[in-house]
């Protein structure tokens, strides 16, 4: 190695098979190559530190290579301490001389000190999936704010806790919120979530899904995307929600909606997708039938009562890779998948590369537009522009061969204007 850098890998001789995997995905993130493209000639983010807490995957990888065409110096760590592709990390040390700190299955004290890793390296741009290294850095690191020129959040339950911070104007950096991007929420947690989060469920169980009765916590875009995937394989989804307009729109979408107290007596598989905690408790789990399965795709391991099942089970044991039976004291079995923790990247590899391409334009995007205006940024969370977003979206649009028609100047002045009515 050139350069010595600091890592923690779990097994460095996985990084061949990383590498292939890294340029698989590639493949599929034509807007992203794009930018990386760009980057590499015009250099926007030359002598940038960038901090990364973000699920280690191989998209994760093809975003750190066009960040790293752009002239920055990044270190990455896991946002999740079971999302990790140790063979991605394995093949970003070894091949491209990547400070990278995550191992898949990762205690919290090795979380939080891989965390402290990257904040080491004092960046001044951090990028988070969860908001976590911004916590950080406005708990325990506090000393480093004055370094951030900004920093970018790429998921609903981050967005949330940041902006939770600047209501209680307690946030001290700009922020860029990823997720409300038309391109990001609209693509990755709708397609991205619908069919990654069954991919995670049948690679942990290998169960049919057509003629169960699969119910969905939460018809947030997460949710309406795996609803209508599950659908698609043939089960009868039932949707459990407490916004009534979003309660009202799946049952308008055709499925059956309910409480989850009631939804827990006939289900077959449930998954969470709220964001929020306490969504599957003991007492609604107690009520499922025997052999009910249980998964989380909510950024946090919060929706299910994964810990108080465990307290009050009979027996457990870990039946296949990732499915816990849990032996209740009525002698029922009831399965949890993947800790509870994120389905889709805890049993499967995320979503796919094609989403992703999106989500990262706009982290790579945000990164060079923190470096334009840095020092002119407003201390709050602020979302892309419009033009921006549509211009990601008319990349991937030309890069899957799909060309669309223009306003003719008739149109759009007609658009613009009130005169012309009945
Ligand atoms: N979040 C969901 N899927 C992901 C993936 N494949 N890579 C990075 N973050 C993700």
């Amino acid at each position: 190695m050139p350069k010595k850098i600091g890592y923690d890998v779990t097994d460095p001789a996985l990084a061949d098979a990383g590498r292939l995997k890294i340029e698989w995905a590639g493949r599929s993130m034509p807007v992203l190559k794009l930018i990386e493209a760009r980057f590499s000639e015009e250099k926007p983010l030359k002598s940038i530190v960038i901090g990364a807490c973000l699920h280690v995957t191989a998209e994760t990888a093809n975003l750190v290579l066009a960040l790293t065409a752009g002239g920055a110096q990044i270190a990455l760590c896991a946002s999740n301490p079971l999302s990790t592709q140790d063979d991605v990390v394995a093949s970003l040390v070894t091949h491209y001389k990547i400070p990278v700190y995550a191992r898949k299955g990762e205690d919290r004290k090795t979380y939080y000190s891989h965390l402290n890793a990257v904040l080491d390296t004092h960046p001044g741009i951090t990028m988070d999936d969860g908001a976590d290294l911004v916590t950080l850095l406005h708990t325990t690191r506090r000393s480093q704010i004055r370094e951030i020129i900004g920093s970018s959040e790429e998921t609903t339950t981050g967005v949330i806790r940041l902006k939770a911070m600047a209501r209680e104007k307690a946030l001290r950096i700009p922020v860029f919120a990823v997720n409300d991007s038309d391109t990001k929420h609209l693509f990755d947690n709708r397609y991205g979530t619908g069919q990654s989060t069954l991919d995670g469920i049948m690679r942990a169980t290998n169960m049919l899904l057509a003629g169960k009765k699969f119910v969905v916590a939460g018809y947030g875009w997460c949710g309406r995307g795996l609803a209508a995937r599950a659908r698609g394989m043939g089960s009868h989804v039932i949707v459990t929600e407490v916004d009534p307009v979003k309660a009202l729109e799946a049952v308008m979408d055709g499925f059956t909606v309910m409480r989850m107290k009631d939804a827990v007596r006939t289900g077959d598989i449930f998954v969470t997708v709220t964001g929020n905690k306490d969504v599957i408790t003991v007492e609604h789990i107690r009520r499922m039938k025997d052999g009910a399965v249980i998964a989380n795709s909510g950024h946090f391991n919060v929706e299910i009562a994964v810990e108080e099942l465990a307290r009050i089970a009979r027996k457990t044991r870990r039946i296949r890779d990732a499915v816990t039976e849990y032996l209740m004291p009525g002698g029922k079995r009831i399965y949890v998948l993947g800790e509870g923790r994120l389905i889709n990247l805890a049993a499967a590899e995320g979503h796919a590369p094609d989403v992703m391409d999106m989500s990262f334009a706009n982290q790579a995007l945000a990164a060079e537009f923190f470096v334009k205006n840095q020092g002119r940024l407003p201390v709050r969370v602020i979302t892309i522009s419009p033009r921006m977003d549509r211009q990601i979206a008319r990349l991937k649009l030309a890069a899957m061969g799909v060309r669309t028609d223009r306003l003719t100047r008739a149109q759009h002045k007609y658009l613009t204007s009130w005169q012309e009515g009945t």
